[in-house]
């Protein structure tokens, strides 16, 4: 059949990351030894606490529909620790359980957002925030994060950005693909401007665990703006638990509402045996022990990989505050940034990402992730050194 696309589908866009994957794979199958640093999720296993739970709900017969917007018990638990994490009172009717956190930001475009209206996104950011706002028809607008302010949002150019049209800001901190962090100077700052302006806010804090050097900020608990603010969240990073497609959203009550109706309207609800393996991911000492324990070894490979950076001419690599991604300036060896992607994956098999796929901003970047063994971050560090005709890269 001849299909005729819907004009929509014109303005979508995709992850990179997904496609990336596919290409490194066929690769795979040719034989190819392809060291994964393009991939977006822990590399550990989840914790056998929370796996052992999710077990026993099946057994149990957690197999069944669930109340759209999650179970009683997890909304309940999911409240306590937002209130735990922000200082924010949260109450079980703030909160939206769905499979996947991107879910919460489909939902809150399709509940407040018209066509022409435009949403202020991050640039580099998670590319699905552009996709989403240009699918319903809004306009995205690029709030520039830079390498030499730390990946931080320049506020006074964000201001600028500003416009009676303005319905929207989203942020992320910890951030992908930067790994920058909003300081709580920065989040102030963001307040008062949203406050200022009457805007919504989306604050996706997805890698609010997974923080090295200083205490996670959540704008969600600044004054003033949890009744206009939406924290995104879930159990996939901290976790690991991508495959499990669990995530949350905290909101005031008649947003909540509105999304319960649109899960109605498309995913029914998330599994019942996943709902009842997030409260023990949220409430067991256990599963704390877990994230502490993974956030130190990021912390460990995080360095190597930066060090190891830095030592190669040509890149300049912050170390980052957050999330497990490092996003170098490659621009000084030479190669713009897609070049570099396709021949390290091409000739030397290390697979990362062209920062411009992140947004116009990203250019002359690549991002890595460290959710990688330190035996396969010092192997791609030695085969991006010898591909960039520095050598190997041992220690100073
Ligand atoms: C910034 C950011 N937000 C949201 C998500 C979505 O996470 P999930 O759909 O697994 O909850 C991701 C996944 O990579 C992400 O990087």
């Amino acid at each position: 059949m001849n299909f005729r696309w819907a004009e929509r589908m014109s303005r979508i866009g995709t992850e990179s990351a997904f496609e990336v994957l596919a290409h490194a794979r066929r690769l795979e199958d040719e034989g190819r030894d392809i060291i994964h640093l393009e991939i977006g999720e822990p590399d550990c296993a989840t914790p056998q606490n929370i796996i052992d739970v999710a077990v026993r709900a099946l057994n149990e017969g957690a197999t069944h529909y669930t109340p759209a917007s999650g179970m009683a018990v997890t909304r309940e638990a999911t409240a306590r620790y937002v209130t735990a994490r922000t200082g924010v009172p949260t109450s079980l009717e703030n909160i939206v359980i769905v499979p996947g956190s991107k879910n919460i930001l489909a939902f809150l475009l399709l509940a407040i957002i018209e066509p022409g209206d435009e949403v202020i996104v991050p640039d580099p950011g998670y590319p699905i925030y552009r996709s989403l706002v240009n699918f319903i028809g809004a306009t995205p607008v690029s709030a520039p994060i830079r390498q030499e302010n730390d990946f931080r949002l320049d506020i006074d150019e964000l201001r600028g950005l500003v416009t009676p049209r303005t319905r929207l800001l989203i942020v992320n901190t910890p951030a992908n693909p930067t790994g920058g962090i909003l300081t709580r100077e920065d989040c102030e700052n963001i307040a008062q401007l949203a406050i200022e302006h009457d805007l919504v806010v989306l604050t996706d804090e997805i890698y609010g665990r997974l923080i090295y050097d200083s205490a996670h900020v959540s704008l969600y608990g600044i004054d003033g703006m949890a009744e206009r603010t939406v924290l995104l969240d879930g159990v996939s990073k901290a976790w690991a638990m991508c495959g499990w497609r669990l995530g949350f959203g905290a909101m005031p009550v008649p947003l909540a509402q509105r999304m319960d109706t649109l899960m109605i309207n498309s995913s029914s609800c998330a599994a019942a045996f996943t709902q009842l393996a997030a409260i023990e991911a949220f409430d067991s000492p256990e599963s704390d022990a877990a994230v502490d324990a993974m956030v130190a070894e990021f912390r460990r490979r995080r360095d190597i990989l930066v060090d190891g950076l830095n030592r190669i001419p040509g890149i300049s690599c912050r170390r980052p505050a957050g999330a497990f991604y490092v996003f170098p300036d490659v621009t000084a060896t030479g190669y713009n940034e897609r070049e570099l992607q396709k021949e390290l994956l091409d000739e030397v098999g290390v697979a990362t990402l062209a920062g411009s796929t992140f947004g116009p901003h990203g250019a002359g970047h690549i991002r890595l992730s460290y959710a990688n063994s330190v035996e396969n971050i010092e192997r791609a560090l030695e085969r991006i050194a010898l591909h960039l005709g520095a050598g190997a890269v041992s220690p100073a």
